[in-house]
C-alpha cells in the first residue's frame, strides 16, 4: 500500500548509515511502488554537495548496497529525482533557511537524525528555532541511545524539550526483522502455543545472536561499548520482551510497549556468576580483538552470555539464557523455546527422553521449526525419534513472498505511516539501561577481565558451563 507523500530530511545524509541502509532501503520501497513521485528525500549534511552530486552519491550507494539487480535498475532514475540536498551546519547557522524553503507544509514530514547523539541537542534546538518542528513532524533517532541510564535520560530530556513522545521514533533495527515480528504472529495468532507459554511447560529459553564478523572498522566505538551495550541492552532485550510479554490487548504501539516494559521491569538483578564475558583472540589470518580496537589492554567484551530470570507469575522458575558475540563459528541467530519433559513415559527406557523445542530462526535463513517426537518408522518396535516440523519461509511461501524487506525499509515506512509499534519508547530504553548498568558496574568494581576465546568457536568454555551446571546445553551455533 503506497504511503502518503512525505518529506524525509536525513541529517547525516552523506554518512555511512545513509549510504549502506537508508538510501538503498528507500530505493527498494520506491521500486515496490510504495512511495510516489511527490515524495522528497532531502540529504542534509556539512559536506559541500549539491542536489546533482548528492544524486550521484545515492546512485553509487544504491548500486553498491541494493541487491535488487536489473529488476530494480530501471527505477533508479525515477528514484534519484526524489532526492534533494541542502548543506546544513548542525552546530552553526549555515543552511537552516535553505532547509526551511526545501520542506513543504502540506505533506508528512520526518527528520532522520543519522548523526552521533552529541548533535541531537543542536539539531532539535535549530529545528525549533527555525519553526521546522511542526506539530505532526516526526524525528527518527538511532542507537546507541545512551551509554548508560544517565546518558539515556539526558538524551530523552533533550529531545523532549521540543518533541512529544508520539513524534519520536527510536530505532532498534532488530524490531524491523521479519521473524522478530513473526514472533508476535506465532504467539498471538495461534491457539496452539500460548496456553503452553509459561514456566509450567517451558523448561528454559535460549536466545543466541551469533556473528561471524569481528568489530571491523568500528574499533573505537566498540571498545567503549562492548557486546553488553552494543547488542544485549537493546537487540537481545527486545527479543526477550517479545518472547516473554503478556498478550497486549491490541496490536497498537502503546499496548505492545506497555507489555514490553513490564517484562524489563520484572527482570531480576543478575548475579555475578550468572554472566560470562569473552574477548576473541587472534586467529591465524585475522587480528585479535585488542589489536583490532587498537588497545592492547582492552578489557571490553566481544561476547557475553548470561542467565536471566523474569520474576512474574508466568516465568518464575524458567531461566532465559542469552548470548551474543562476534567472531563466533557462524552468523546464526535463533530463539529456542525448550519445553519440559513429558511427566511420565509409557515407553521403555530405551525409547529415551525426548523434548519439544520450538526454534524461531532469525537469520540467516528465517523460519520456524518445531521438534516433535514420533515413532521411528519400521518394524523395530516402539523406538522414538525426533523430527523437525520445519517451515523455512522461503520454501513455504516461495521466493517472491519470502523476499522480505530489510529491517530499515520497513521501519522507515512505519515512520511515514506514523506507526510507533516497532520503535522503542523512552521509558523502555531507560528501564533497559537501569537493568544493564549494575551488571557493567559490577565488572568494573571487581576489575574483571573478559575470558579469551578462539575466533570461530562458540565463545569461552565458561559460557558452556553456565548451562551445564544447570544440567542444560546450548544449542549448536549453526546457520
Ligand atoms: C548493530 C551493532 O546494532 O547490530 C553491530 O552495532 C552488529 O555491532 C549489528 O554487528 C548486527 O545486526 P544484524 O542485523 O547484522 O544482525
Amino acid at each position: 500500500i503506497p504511503v502518503d507523500p512525505f518529506d524525509l530530511v536525513i541529517f547525516g545524509g552523506t554518512g555511512d548509515l545513509a549510504r549502506r541502509k537508508i538510501l538503498p532501503g528507500l530505493f527498494r520501497r520506491f521500486c515496490a511502488g510504495q512511495m510516489g513521485a511527490e515524495s522528497r528525500i532531502i540529504g542534509a549534511a556539512r559536506t559541500d554537495l549539491n542536489t546533482q552530486s548528492y544524486r550521484d552519491f545515492a546512485k553509487d550507494a544504491v548500486r553498491e548496497f541494493e541487491p535488487g539487480g536489473a529488476k530494480n535498475a530501471k527505477h533508479l532514475k525515477g528514484f534519484l529525482e526524489l532526492l534533494d540536498y541542502v548543506v546544513v551546519d548542525a552546530k552553526g547557522t549555515q543552511g537552516w533557511s535553505d532547509l526551511t524553503k526545501a520542506v513543504r507544509d502540506d505533506v508528512i514530514r520526518a527528520y532522520y537524525f543519522s548523526v552521533g547523539p552529541s548533535l541531537f541537542d543542536d539539531l532539535a534546538e535549530r529545528l525549533h528555532k527555525h519553526k521546522l518542528d511542526c506539530p505532526g513532524c516526526r524525528i527518527v533517532v538511532e542507537k546507541p541511545f545512551g551509554h548508560d541510564l544517565a546518558s539515556a535520560q539526558e538524551l530523552n530530556q533533550i529531545i523532549a524539550k521540543y518533541f512529544d513522545e508520539h513524534q519520536i521514533y527510536r530505532i532498534d533495527h532488530y524490531l524491523g526483522k521479519e521473524t522478530v515480528q513473526n514472533l508476535m504472529a506465532i504467539r498471538f495468532g495461534n491457539m496452539l502455543f500460548e496456553p503452553l507459554w509459561n514456566s509450567q511447560y517451558i523448561d528454559h529459553i535460549q536466545l543466541t545472536v551469533a556473528e561471524e564478523v569481528g568489530v571491523g572498522g568500528r574499533g573505537e566505538y566498540y571498545d567503549r561499548s562492548g557486546a553488553m551495550r552494543d547488542m544485549l541492552q537493546n537487540h537481545l532485550m527486545q527479543l526477550l520482551c517479545l518472547i516473554a510479554m503478556e498478550p497486549p490487548a491490541k496490536f497498537n504501539p502503546d499496548a505492545v510497549r506497555d507489555e514490553k516494559l513490564k517484562v524489563i521491569r520484572a527482570l531480576d538483578e543478575v548475579a555475578p556468576d550468572d554472566v560470562v564475558r569473552g574477548q576473541y583472540e587472534a586467529a591465524h589470518d585475522q587480528a585479535g580483538f585488542r589489536e583490532q580496537v587498537g588497545n592492547p589492554d582492552s578489557t571490553t567484551e566481544s561476547f557475553v552470555a548470561m542467565r536471566a530470570h523474569i520474576s512474574n507469575w508466568r516465568w518464575a522458575g524458567t531461566p532465559f539464557y542469552l548470548r551474543t558475540g562476534k567472531r563466533l563459528r557462524e552468523r546464526a541467530s535463533e530463539i529456542a523455546v525448550v519445553f519440559k519433559d513429558a511427566p511420565h513415559s509409557i515407553f521403555d527406557v530405551e525409547a529415551g527422553v525426548h523434548r519439544n523445542i520450538l526454534t524461531i530462526k532469525l537469520q540467516p535463513n528465517e523460519g520456524i521449526e518445531l521438534g516433535v517426537t514420533i515413532k521411528e518408522p519400521g518394524p523395530g518396535g516402539m523406538r522414538l525419534v525426533d523430527v523437525p516440523l520445519d517451515m523455512t519461509f522461503a520454501e513455504a511461501l516461495g521466493p517472491e513472498e519470502a523476499d522480505f524487506p530489510d529491517a530499515y525499509e520497513r521501519l522507515i515506512m512505519d515512520v511515514i505511516r506514523g506507526n510507533q509499534t516497532l520503535f522503542m519508547r523512552g521509558d523502555e530504553v531507560e528501564a533497559a539501561w537501569a537493568w544493564t548498568d549494575p551488571i557493567i558496574a559490577g565488572w568494573q568494581e571487581r576489575g574483571e577481565a573478559p575470558l579469551p576465546y578462539a575466533s570461530g568457536s562458540s565463545g569461552p568454555d565458561d559460557a558452556l558451563m553456565l548451562m551445564h551446571r544447570d544440567g542444560r546445553r546450548w544449542r549448536e551455533i549453526k546457520a
